[in-house]
């Protein structure tokens, strides 16, 4: 999969891939991720990228045009699945957003900016929205992180074992059940005594209605998606 990230903080986006599991998706090949710098992309001497709207009306507002040269580059040099743009109106990212992306073999994330990008660079290039939550970033360049994070680590082979991503939260819309680790008894709290009975059909029973149970407590709305 290759991804292309169109920003004006380039620099925002090095560190979240020079560590861990996106690093290691990238050093073996699974995911190739290139940032453009939208400046480079500028016509005029002061590398403008935003301008006063139309109208009247407070903020800046990314212009058409370094856009329009980026992505036509880009979509010279090979097919696009998706073109992504990262904005708070956007379609809430979810588990099932991510899965359907991870199998795509070619995408461009806008991250937006200021107050957002001229409407006809959403109009004719755009072919989804993306909002990583009801909340309002600096920036699209760290909801294009955790949108990156979320999908590149469900690319067959980047996570070591195969099946973990399967029993994840959200996947089956279910919350993830307890789990624990040593020592068996810490500081009197104990680990469910089930968990080392070696009876595994009595064990996945138990995280299947734990899973459940704090679904049912924590995010009912799973239930009827
Ligand atoms: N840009 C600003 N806020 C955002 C959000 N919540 N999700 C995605 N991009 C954004």
């Amino acid at each position: 999969m290759r991804i292309d990230i169109i920003t004006v903080l380039p620099e925002l986006l090095k560190s979240p891939f020079e560590a861990s599991i996106l690093k290691r998706a990238i050093e073996a090949n699974l995911v190739e991720v290139h940032t453009h710098n939208l400046r480079d992309y500028t016509t005029d001497n002061y590398k403008s990228v935003d301008d006063y709207q139309f109208g009247g009306g407070a903020g800046m507002v990314m212009m058409v045009e370094p856009i329009d040269k980026c992505i036509t580059k880009l979509k010279s040099e090979r097919d696009y699945d998706e073109i992504i743009y990262m904005t708070p109106d956007g379609e809430t990212l979810k588990q099932s957003i991510a899965n359907e992306m991870s199998l795509k073999k070619n995408i461009i994330i806008l991250c937006g900016h200021y107050k957002g990008v001229d409407q006809r660079v959403r109009d004719h290039f755009i072919t989804r929205e993306i909002s990583i939550g009801d909340y309002v970033l600096s920036g699209g360049e760290l909801g294009a992180a955790v949108f990156c994070d979320a999908i590149i680590r469900l690319i067959p082979g980047v996570l070591g074992n195969e099946t973990s991503a399967l029993t994840d939260s959200f996947q089956d819309n279910l919350l993830a059940p307890p789990i624990y680790t040593r020592p068996r008894e810490y500081k009197s709290w104990k680990v469910p005594d089930l968990l080392f009975s070696g009876n595994f059909p009595e064990i996945e029973k138990w995280r299947e209605e734990q899973a459940y149970q704090r679904t049912k407590d924590r995010r009912p709305d799973l239930l009827n998606d």
